[in-house]
C-alpha cells in the first residue's frame, strides 16, 4: 500500500478501487485546496490525483519528496501540471482523455444551438412574465443548417464536434491546426485553412486546442475583427486561449453575434484580476453571451470514465507498470 493524495472529492464508483488498493487521503473542500495546505498534505505520498484548479509544479513535487511516482490529472488537459519539472524529477504524468471527447463535443453543440436561437434570454422573457402575445419579430435567431463550422484544433474533441455538426446540420467544416490531420478530414469532410481564413469564413468558431504559449490569447483583438458580424464563438477548451477583454469589446460593439464560454481566463473567483470588474459585470449582462462553469465534460458517464482512468493510471504506476494514459513529458 502506498500513500495517495487527492486534491478534491471526485464522483464515480471507480474511486473505491483506489481506496481498496492504497492509503488514500482526500482534501474535502469545499473549493480549491489552499496552496500551503497542498504543500503540507502531499508530503511523503507516492501519487497525487489532481484536478485542474491545482498548479502542480516543481515546488509541489519537491514537497511530496523523491518517492513521488505519478501525478494523475483528472482532466484531458494538463496545462496545470509542469511537465518539465516532472521530467526532471522522474515523475510520471497521466491524464483522462475520456470517451474520445463525446461529452465535451455534445456540450459544444448544445451551446451553439442555444446561442444561435436565444434560448436563455427567451426563457428568461417567459419566466419574467413578459410573454403576453405572439410576436413575429422577437428573438430572431440564425440557422445553423448549411453554414460553415470553423474548428480550431483538430484533435479528438474537435473532430467529434465537426462530425456531429456536419451530421446534424450539414455544416461545411473547415479547420485550423499546425499540421494536416487526415483522420479529422475523413471524419468531418473538413478542409484545412489558415486561422485568418477560418475566422473570415466560419459562422461558428469553436476552440479545441490545449493551452500553451502558442495558443494563449490566440483569439484577441485582431482575430475578432476578422470574424463575421453573424459569427458565434464557442470556447470549451481553456479560458486564456481567448483574450477576454477583446471578447467583451467584440460583443459590446456587435463585431460578432455572440459567444459561449465554458472556461475563463481565471477560474478562481478571487484570483480574477485580469478583467476590469466592470468588464466582468458587462459580460454577465450581455444577452448574446452564455456563461457556464467549466462543465463541458460534466456528464455522469464521462466523469465515471475519467475516474476509472485516473484511478487506473495510479494503480498501474504504483505497481511498476506504465499507465495507459501517460502524458509525454519530453
Ligand atoms: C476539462 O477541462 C478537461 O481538460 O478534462
Ligand atoms: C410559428 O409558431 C408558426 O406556426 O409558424
Amino acid at each position: 500500500m502506498a500513500r495517495v493524495f487527492v486534491t478534491r472529492p471526485i464522483p464515480g464508483r471507480a474511486f473505491k478501487k483506489l481506496e481498496e488498493a492504497h492509503e488514500v487521503e482526500v482534501y474535502p473542500g469545499p473549493g480549491k485546496i489552499p496552496r500551503e495546505k497542498l504543500l503540507e498534505e502531499v508530503k511523503g505520498v507516492e501519487a497525487i490525483l489532481s484536478i485542474l484548479t491545482e498548479k502542480i509544479d516543481g515546488e509541489v513535487m519537491d514537497a511530496a519528496g523523491k518517492q513521488l511516482k505519478i501525478v494523475s490529472n483528472y482532466a484531458v488537459g494538463f496545462d496545470n501540471v509542469d511537465l518539465e519539472a516532472a521530467k526532471e524529477r522522474n515523475v510520471m504524468v497521466a491524464n483522462t482523455p475520456s470517451s474520445l471527447g463525446d461529452a465535451v463535443a455534445e456540450f459544444t453543440v448544445t451551446l451553439a444551438m442555444a446561442l444561435s436561437r436565444n434560448i436563455l434570454p427567451a426563457d428568461h422573457f417567459v419566466r419574467e412574465g413578459k410573454y403576453k402575445v405572439w410576436d413575429p419579430s422577437i428573438f430572431l435567431g440564425l440557422d445553423l443548417t448549411g453554414k460553415t463550422l470553423g474548428v480550431v484544433g483538430a484533435g479528438t474533441i474537435g473532430s467529434v464536434v465537426g462530425k456531429r455538426m456536419q451530421a446534424v446540420f450539414e455544416m461545411r467544416v473547415i479547420y485550423h491546426s499546425r499540421s494536416r490531420n487526415e483522420a479529422f478530414e475523413r471524419a468531418t469532410n473538413g478542409r484545412k485553412v489558415s486561422l485568418t481564413e477560418l475566422l473570415q469564413l466560419a459562422d461558428v468558431v469553436t476552440l479545441h486546442v490545449p493551452l500553451s504559449a502558442e495558443t494563449r490569447h490566440m483569439i484577441s483583438w485582431d482575430e475578432f475583427s476578422l470574424m463575421k458580424k453573424t459569427a458565434i464563438l464557442i470556447n470549451t477548451s481553456r479560458g486564456p486561449v481567448v483574450r477576454e477583454k477583446a471578447l467583451v469589446e467584440a460583443v459590446k460593439n456587435k463585431k460578432i453575434w455572440g459567444a459561449a464560454l465554458d472556461v475563463f481566463e481565471q477560474e478562481v473567483e478571487k484570483e480574477r484580476k485580469h478583467l476590469d470588474p466592470r468588464d466582468w459585470r458587462m459580460l454577465n449582462r450581455f444577452d448574446n453571451v452564455i456563461l457556464t462553469p467549466h462543465i463541458a465534460s460534466a456528464t455522469v458517464e464521462a466523469r465515471e470514465e475519467m475516474t476509472q482512468m485516473a484511478v487506473e493510471n495510479i494503480i498501474l504506476a504504483l505497481s511498476g507498470k506504465t499507465p495507459r494514459y501517460l502524458v509525454k513529458t519530453s
